[in-house]
């Protein structure tokens, strides 16, 4: 077995297909394995590496080269302290070596507008969208080179959920706002490889079909429960849903976005710029 087809099963355990003959390449491999990492030794990556990491995501592709991301380091123990504290079911927030923040920026080009002289109207949902993109195509470009580079992280969204205090924390402007933060460091633990849907299900050819969901998805369930089965004592809701004699990632899930988050992140964009029109 090659060691695509190796990381791919362990990725899938699909059966689907394992990419056989492909010519070697170390980067792709990496990616089939990678995983989030919330655990970090205390070494501190130098900053020369930080800036080569911030170069490479600064280097994303991005939505008609309008280059609608920042990228916002938060160095101050103090506003590190206060912003983990936000947060207290997620320690690696506060204590991560490094914590940075994708901000979405749709104020650059209003500004630039103004500059040149030409009304720019950037809080429409194609500004907020653009924005969005380009701010996750940079995180997820720094996930990957910060992880090849022997790195672990963890993306951070759940700030969006206590948007008014990270955004005074940090002085946000209108039309800035953050996609996510990230929690990045060298891996104190192994962590393990987050095992994905079947591509049966997230990949489609020619035209959408989604008619093998509910059988695929019992599939999947059984088979992530054998690996990696949650916890009795982690079941969500139980008091609202009731205790699942099976829990498996899809009812998980279910219980999870039944709840909805982030309840104050739309009035805050309402109120910072972005009419969505
Ligand atoms: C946009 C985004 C936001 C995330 N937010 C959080 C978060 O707030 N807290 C957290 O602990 N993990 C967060 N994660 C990490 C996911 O939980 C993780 O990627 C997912 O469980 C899949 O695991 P894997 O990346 O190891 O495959 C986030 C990931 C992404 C892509």
């Amino acid at each position: 077995m090659s060691t695509y087809a190796e990381a791919i099963e362990r990725r899938f355990g699909d059966g689907g297909p394992s990419s056989e003959g492909v010519a070697e390449n170390d980067f792709i491999r990496r990616v089939l394995l990678r995983k989030t990492v919330r655990r970090y030794s205390d070494v501190i990556p130098s900053d020369s590496l930080l800036d080569l990491l911030v170069a490479a995501a600064l280097s994303a592709s991005a939505k008609s080269d309008f280059q609608q991301a920042s990228i916002l380091r938060v160095a101050d123990p103090t506003k590190r302290t206060a912003i983990g504290a936000l947060f207290p079911s997620m320690p690696w927030i506060g204590v991560s070596p490094v914590f940075f923040i994708f901000l979405g920026d749709a104020r650059r080009l209003q500004r630039i507008g103004e500059l040149r002289g030409k009304p720019v109207r950037n809080g429409t949902l194609e500004g907020f969208f653009n924005a969005s993109v380009d701010a996750a195509l940079a995180m997820q470009t720094m996930v990957l080179c910060a992880e090849s580079a022997g790195l672990g992280v963890c993306p951070i969204s759940v700030i969006r959920n206590e948007i008014d205090k990270v955004a005074a924390l940090l002085a946000l402007p209108d039309l800035v706002f953050p996609v996510a933060g990230l929690c990045l460091g060298y891996p104190q633990t192994e962590g393990y490889v987050s095992l994905r849907l079947p591509r049966r299900v997230t990949t489609h050819r020619d035209r959408y079909d989604d008619s093998a969901l509910a059988q695929a998805t019992d599939d999947y369930d059984r088979r992530r429960d054998a690996l990696h089965a949650i916890p009795r004592e982690q079941q969500r809701s139980n008091a609202e849903f009731g205790e699942a004699a099976f829990y498996g990632w899809s009812e998980d899930k279910a219980r999870q976005a039944a709840k909805a988050e982030g309840a104050a992140f739309p009035p805050y964009l309402r109120s910072h710029g972005f009419g969505f029109d």
